[in-house]
């Protein structure tokens, strides 16, 4: 192992430390067992600040290059595990630093020129929060596909629409899962404007008040592709704010949580599909388990956890609120205590994308080419759910205002025919025709078609609506936006 210490102090300080740390004073301080995952963007950073340096003659070519030799080696200890991560250097910042300084002296002594480990921290979170964000969108993209593809495998497939969890109005199943893709496509689009807020430059702020040194912090912007479309350097233009803002920190947990919160809706409807008296659905078993006392259940444990799970990014999300919540300015310590919630956010929500687009879509099998484990659906299930709460009584309501009746007085007439219907256990379109017509003179022999599901289905023809056209021109247009991600 490689010794990673400042050799000479008992402390990372100074010499106005006369005593060292208590053990419990330094497990209570220390982050770097997690924030050494932001290693390759405090490296990334560190590299883009010295470049820069140099550039504007603060400090030679030959620390320059010094300080990208030995941010090498560190880089390949880092990947092979030899780093020696030590609690005593508190985070992953001094961490690295003082391995850079014992590899390469005093070159290492002269990186952290103009800068603070305030401006330093925050520019490292934004780095790292915007590439997590980019594969946040990529996978949103991924299960947004999934969902597109088992809907249009089920444009015509009918379940009882419901409102109050009563059966409401027949519904195409693939209109149905097209609504979480609209969720979702919002949850990108937030997303995305979290990423524009995120890569904004912070370094340069120093501790909070700016440097006496002539940086050029539009360099550093540039060469960490923080830019605006037009390719202007984004920097963060108040220094005080720059070190203790973590609004981008907040708003993306609160995007997550809501995406989360959207994946808790779908996950109670699969679990409600699945269950033995409805059986709309199957999960594949690979994302179900069994009981340990009851030989026959299959619980559908995934979309369970992540209706457990989201409850734990909503929580984060309230932390961070919390945590910033009377910070007076400048930085405050309190803002290390973000990282554990962001990066738990994080971990969340990547994995339930991934595993809901495989369990939704299934993965397509090397062997074969075809995809494996997705949603099995059964149509007949769902359609006998929708005969039996007369999910077509507007539907005759609609019929009997079309030939002139006034909509209030259909909707009564309808009223009395299901009453009617209900006592004889029989659903409006096992009526014959000629009791319909005792509600109604109004009503013919061509009710029926009017009277069935996918007539009711077919009806709703409006921009948004269930139509089977509808969905289909919707899917269409789902398709030409996710292939422009
Ligand atoms: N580990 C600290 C954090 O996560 C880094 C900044 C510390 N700055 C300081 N002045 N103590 O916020």
């Amino acid at each position: 192992m490689i010794s990673n210490q400042f050799d000479t102090k008992p402390t990372a300080w100074s010499a106005l430390f006369s005593e060292p740390m208590s053990d419990l004073v330094k497990r209570y301080t220390a982050s770097v067992s997690f924030d050494q995952r932001l290693w390759q963007a405090d490296i990334r950073a560190s590299l883009a600040h010295a470049a820069m340096l140099c550039t504007q003659n603060i400090i030679s070519p030959q620390d320059f290059e010094a300080i990208e030799r030995g941010m090498g080696l560190i880089r390949a200890e880092i990947e092979s595990g030899r780093f020696e991560w030590n609690a005593d250097l508190e985070d992953v910042h001094l961490n690295i630093e003082a391995r850079l300084i014992q590899l390469v002296g005093d070159a290492g002594k002269r990186l952290h020129t103009g800068r603070s480990r305030n401006d330093q921290v925050a520019t490292d979170v934004r780095l790292w929060l915007r590439g997590e964000i980019d594969q946040i969108i990529g996978l949103l993209t991924g299960l947004q596909t999934a969902l597109v593809d088992v809907a249009e495998q089920n444009v015509s497939v009918i379940l009882p629409g419901l409102t109050h969890l009563q059966v409401a109005q027949p519904v195409s199943f693939g209109h149905h899962l097209l609504a979480y893709v609209e969720m979702l496509y919002r949850d990108a689009e937030r997303m995305a404007e979290v990423r524009r807020r995120t890569n904004c430059l912070p370094l340069g702020a120093a501790a909070l008040a700016g440097t006496s040194f002539p940086l050029d912090r539009s360099h550093v912007a540039c060469a960490l592709d923080m830019v605006d479309d037009s390719g202007q350097a984004c920097l963060c233009q108040n220094s005080l704010d720059a070190v203790s803002d973590r609004d981008f920190a907040i708003e993306f947990s609160a995007a997550a949580a809501l995406c989360m919160v959207h994946i808790s809706r779908l996950s109670e409807e699969l679990i409600l599909w699945t269950c033995q008296s409805l059986g709309y659905i199957r999960l594949s078993d690979r994302f179900t388990t069994g009981s340990s006392i009851m030989p026959q259940k299959k619980n559908p444990d995934v979309p369970e956890l992540a209706r457990g799970k989201t409850g734990r990014v909503v929580g984060h999300l309230m932390g961070l609120l919390t945590l910033m919540k009377g910070q007076p300015l400048a930085y405050n310590k309190d803002n290390q205590e973000d990282k554990e919630p962001l990066f738990d956010t994080v971990d969340t929500l990547k994995d339930t994308l991934r595993i809901f687009a495989e369990m939704i879509g299934g993965q397509t099998n090397p062997a074969t080419g075809h995809k494996d484990g997705g949603l099995t659906v059964n149509p007949g299930a769902m359609a006998q759910a929708a005969r039996r709460g007369y999910a077509t009584a507007t539907d005759l309501a609609d019929y009997l205002v079309k030939k002139g009746l006034p909509f209030r007085d259909a909707h009564e007439t309808v009223a009395h025919a299901v009453k009617a219907a209900q006592a004889l256990q029989l659903d409006l379109a096992d009526l014959p025709l000629a009791r319909l017509q005792e509600f109604s003179p109004l009503i013919q022999g061509d009710v029926f078609e009017v009277l069935s599901l996918s007539g009711a289905l077919n009806a709703r023809n409006t921009l948004g609506g269930t139509a089977p056209d509808q969905v289909r021109a919707q899917i269409a247009r789902h398709r030409l936006r996710l292939a422009s991600v």
